[in-house]
C-alpha cells in the first residue's frame, strides 16, 4: 500500500459493549427463558449452571470447573485454595487487572510484582525466579490479551519450587501453549465472564482445576463453605457467597458453544492485520512465540516512540479521527503504583497484611521493573472483537499505516 487514503465519515466497529461485537442471541434468549420458567433462579437448585461447568470443564480439557459471580471471585477462590498462611507472599504480575490482585490482599498475603518481558507484557520464568523467597506460596500468571505465558519454563521453575501455579485466563479461553489449553498447566485455571470477555454473561466467572482438593476447596469458597450434599454439612472456614445465578448459567450454556468460533475468528483476523501492518515505521503487531497459539482478547501492538513522535498517545489521539478508540498504557501505570499498595489502604488504617511484609517484598522501586516500564510506555491496545469482518480489519490496517506515516513525517499528509 503506497498511498494510503483517509476514509470519510470513519467506518463504526463493532464493539463488545453492545450487540454488534457480541454473539449474544436467540440461543441465551431462550435458555434464560427457560431458566425464568422453572422458577428455579439458585444454581444451588437449578441445572443450567451445573451444565455451564462440565460443558467448560471439557471444552478446556480440565477434570473440574466451578462457575462464580466474577473473574475476581474465581482468582479468590484458587488463592482461597492454596490456603496462603497471613504474611505468606505470592508472586504476581505488574500488568494485570486488579480483579485478579486485591483478593491477595483479602486472603491476608502480600503480592510480590514479578516484572514483564518488553515485547509480551507477560511475567516469564526469570522474573518470577527473581521474587522468589522460602514465604513465597503461590505464583499468578496472567496469559496478557489471550497470549500465553511460557508456562513450560514456569512450570519448571515452580515444580523445582513446589509452589503452585494460579492462571489468571480471564483474557485467554482456549489459548494455548505446547499443543495445551492454559488454565491447565496450574493447579487452577481462572476465567471471566464480564461483557467483554471472549464468552459472557455480563458479570460472571469459573475455575477449572484437575485436583479433586482445590476443585472442592472452589465449590466451598463460591458456597460460603457450606458442605452441600455432606452427611453433616456445616460453614467450614470463612468464605463468601461467590455464585452466579441460574440467569447468568443459562446465557453461559449459551454462550459456549459458540466459545470455539469465536476463538477461530479474532485469532484469523489478528492473522490478517499482523500480515497487513508489517513493515509499518516504528509499529510492531504482538509478538508471539513459535508453539503458542494467542487469542487475541485485544490486539496489542507496541509503538516505537524514537521512531513515531508521541509515541502510542500520538497514535491513538490520530486514530480516535478515524472512529478507532485504542488505549495507549492498557492499565495507564503498573499496579504497584495504584494507592491500594504503593499506601498500603487495606482494613481501616491497619495497612494489614503488609505490616507483615518483608521490606523487600513491597520494594516498588522503578530499577526492578524495566520490562514493565518499557512495554507500558510502549503499547497501543486496539479494540478487538469476533465481529471484525474483512472490511473492519483493512480499514484498521489503514488507519494504523496512514496515522503511523503521518505522524512520522510530520504531520504533512
Ligand atoms: C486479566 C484479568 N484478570 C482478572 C479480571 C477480573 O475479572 P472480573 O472483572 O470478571 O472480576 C479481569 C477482568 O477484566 C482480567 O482481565
Amino acid at each position: 500500500m503506497n498511498m494510503p487514503f483517509k476514509a470519510a465519515p470513519p467506518i463504526v466497529l463493532p464493539s463488545d459493549q453492545d450487540a454488534s461485537g457480541r454473539t449474544l442471541g436467540d440461543d441465551e434468549i431462550a435458555l434464560i427463558t427457560e431458566a425464568i420458567r422453572s422458577g428455579t433462579l439458585t444454581v444451588t437448585k437449578g441445572t443450567f449452571a451445573k451444565r455451564f461447568e462440565s460443558g467448560f470443564a471439557q471444552a478446556v480439557g480440565s477434570q473440574a470447573a466451578h462457575a462464580c459471580s466474577s473473574g475476581s471471585a474465581a482468582i479468590h477462590c484458587a488463592i482461597s485454595a492454596i490456603n496462603p498462611e497471613p504474611g505468606d507472599e505470592i508472586i504476581t504480575t505488574s500488568i494485570t487487572d486488579m480483579g485478579a490482585l486485591t483478593p491477595i490482599l483479602y486472603q491476608g498475603a502480600i503480592p510480590v510484582f514479578a516484572d514483564v518481558h518488553p515485547l509480551t507484557g507477560n511475567v516469564t520464568a526469570d522474573t518470577i525466579a527473581a521474587r522468589i523467597s522460602d514465604r513465597t506460596k503461590a505464583i499468578i500468571v496472567t496469559h496478557l490479551f489471550g497470549n500465553p505465558c511460557d508456562m513450560t519454563a514456569i512450570g519448571e521453575l515452580a515444580r523445582s519450587k513446589n509452589i503452585p501455579i494460579i492462571e489468571d485466563c480471564a483474557q485467554a479461553f482456549l489459548a494455548k501453549h505446547a499443543g495445551k489449553a492454559v488454565g491447565t498447566f496450574g493447579a487452577a485455571g481462572c476465567f471471566s465472564l464480564q461483557q467483554g470477555k471472549h464468552i459472557t454473561t455480563g458479570e460472571g466467572g469459573i475455575v477449572v482445576s484437575d485436583d479433586p482438593k482445590i476443585a472442592r476447596h472452589v465449590f466451598l469458597f463460591i458456597n460460603k463453605a457450606w458442605g452441600y450434599g455432606d452427611p453433616n454439612p456445616d460453614h467450614y472456614f470463612v468464605a463468601l457467597n461467590y455464585r452466579m445465578s441460574e440467569l447468568q448459567g443459562a446465557c453461559a450454556l449459551g454462550q459456549l458453544p459458540k466459545l470455539a468460533e469465536v476463538v477461530v475468528s479474532r485469532q484469523a483476523g489478528a492473522k490478517r492485520l499482523t500480515a497487513d501492518l508489517q513493515e509499518i515505521p516504528g509499529v510492531t503487531p504482538p509478538h508471539q512465540e513459535a508453539n503458542d497459539e494467542p487469542v487475541f482478547w485485544k490486539y496489542a501492538v507496541q509503538v516505537d516512540p524514537e521512531i513515531i513522535p508521541g509515541g502510542a498517545v500520538a497514535l491513538a489521539k490520530s486514530l480516535k479521527e478515524w472512529g478507532i478508540a485504542s488505549a495507549p498504557r492498557y492499565i495507564q501505570k503498573p499496579a504497584f503504583r495504584c494507592q491500594v499498595f504503593s499506601e498500603q489502604r487495606t482494613f481501616g488504617n491497619s495497612r494489614w497484611p503488609f505490616t507483615l511484609a518483608r521490606p523487600e517484598a513491597v520494594d516498588y522501586s522503578a530499577e526492578l521493573f524495566p520490562g514493565t516500564f518499557h512495554y507500558l510506555e510502549r503499547v497501543l491496545v486496539l479494540p478487538w472483537n469476533e465481529q471484525y469482518t474483512t472490511e473492519h480489519l483493512d480499514y484498521i490496517a489503514r488507519a494504523v499505516r496512514f496515522c503511523a506515516e503521518a505522524l512520522v513525517e510530520g504531520g504533512t499528509k
